[in-house]
């Protein structure tokens, strides 16, 4: 089954060219997209006042990288709920409320207690799952399978790209009636029928991710550094080292750095920048500069052909990467840091595909 792969995480990293295609299947059109678990519903959505984002883990970092191209392009405030602290605090949940819950496995208990919790106080629920006939799936009122194919290695990293493609089509769907971000629509569109080329050619950085892993190895700790679009991708690449690699790895908002994270920054502890090019590019450009000036030892994730751009002093180290529609730029630049992750995590010899202590789906409370 896995090929001529050693891991199925290893396998389910390579296959992104392969399971985005699939993602977008008979729904991609040149004038907008096709959703058919939607048609009927979408009407109800974009008259919700507000989206609510319910998942856990790695699905609600895909939840998180949708947020801002879904305020972009339907103009709906979104907010974003990990499930089992919705239900924690009892959160307000109206009828007028969309609430979209995210899962791979659409079996997460946590997750489907709070679309009880949802259903009860009657907002319109709507999956995104890539498991057919998964209680999540049944019980939601409308949905979209991401069609990933099935993903076995507990660390997600196929189903990541697919929940987030899937969530920029639920967002064209949603936005296809305002005549203002139509030429917007129109090149995430192309954006979007690009991402699988995009992902094999980012997938040939596989032996420049073996050799960074290489010089990380006996690091204890490991900080991502995004803002805006890529924010996510901070998260969901710390989360992947932590889960896989057993090295404590931190995400976070950039723009939060000055507010605490700086007082951690030396010469020892290694912190990757995201700074793909973006609206925040020349938040980014400075924040690497404060960073450098306390001598951080920087990784920087750039746009090709930007490495003398994000550091003049060529003492980061850089990972240039291809160039996409900015809010889907997302999709691509987490795939270093999940081959990065799956590196270190053989180098470090432990276990990939079962991580410790970690189940692929958590089906208890
Ligand atoms: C459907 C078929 C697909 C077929 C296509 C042809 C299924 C599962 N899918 O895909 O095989 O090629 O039509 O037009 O038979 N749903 C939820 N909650 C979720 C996910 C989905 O309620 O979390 C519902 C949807 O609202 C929809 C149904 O499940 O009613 C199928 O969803 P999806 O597979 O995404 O629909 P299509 O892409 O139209
Ligand atoms: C588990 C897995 O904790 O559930 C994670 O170990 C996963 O990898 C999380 O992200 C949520 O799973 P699902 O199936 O709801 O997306
Ligand atoms: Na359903």
């Amino acid at each position: 089954k896995k090929g001529s792969y050693d891991h199925f995480m290893q396998k389910e990293i390579h296959e992104q060219p392969h399971s985005l295609t699939t993602t977008m299947r008979g729904r991609l059109k040149d004038s907008g997209v096709l959703l058919g678990g939607l048609k009927e519903h979408i009407k109800t959505i974009r008259r919700s006042r507000r989206v609510v984002f319910i998942g856990c883990g790695t699905s609600y970092n895909a939840a998180l990288a949708a947020r801002p191209f879904m305020e972009e392009l339907t103009g709906i405030p979104v907010t974003m709920e990990v499930a089992s602290d919705l239900l924690d605090r009892q959160g307000p949940i109206y009828r007028e409320d969309t609430a979209v819950f995210v899962s791979q496995s659409g079996e997460t208990a946590d997750t489907l207690l709070a679309l009880d919790y949802a259903l009860e106080n009657g907002a319109l629920c709507v999956g995104i799952t890539n498991t057919v006939g998964s209680t999540l799936s049944r019980r939601t009122h409308c949905g979209v399978h991401i069609n990933a194919g099935c993903e076995i290695g507990v660390a997600s990293t196929k189903a990541y790209t697919s929940q987030i493609v899937a969530m920029a089509m639920l967002a064209l769907a949603v936005g296809s009636d305002q005549i203002s971000t139509q030429a917007r629509r129109e090149a995430i569109i192309s954006g979007l029928s690009s991402l699988p080329s995009n992902a094999s050619e980012v997938l040939k950085l596989d032996a420049e991710m073996k050799e960074l892993a290489s010089s990380l190895i006996d690091s204890e700790s490991l900080l991502v550094f995004g803002r805006g679009y890529n924010y996510a991708t901070a998260l969901e690449g710390a989360l992947k080292v932590k889960e896989v690699a057993l090295m404590h790895s931190e995400g976070m908002l950039a723009g939060e750095m000055k507010h605490g994270p700086l007082a951690l920054v030396d010469e020892n502890l290694p912190i990757i920048v995201i700074a793909t090019r973006d609206a925040c590019f020349s938040k980014q450009q400075s924040v690497i500069q404060q960073l450098l000036s306390r001598k951080g030892r920087l990784i920087v994730m750039c746009s090709e052909g930007d490495a003398s751009a994000v550091c003049p002093s060529g003492s980061c180290r850089v990972i240039e990467v291809p160039d996409v529609a900015d809010c889907l730029q997302p999709v691509i630049n987490i795939i270093p840091l999940q081959l990065l992750a799956y590196h270190l995590t053989v180098l470090r010899g432990f276990d990939v595909d079962q991580p410790r202590n970690l189940a692929k789906s958590v089906t208890t409370q």
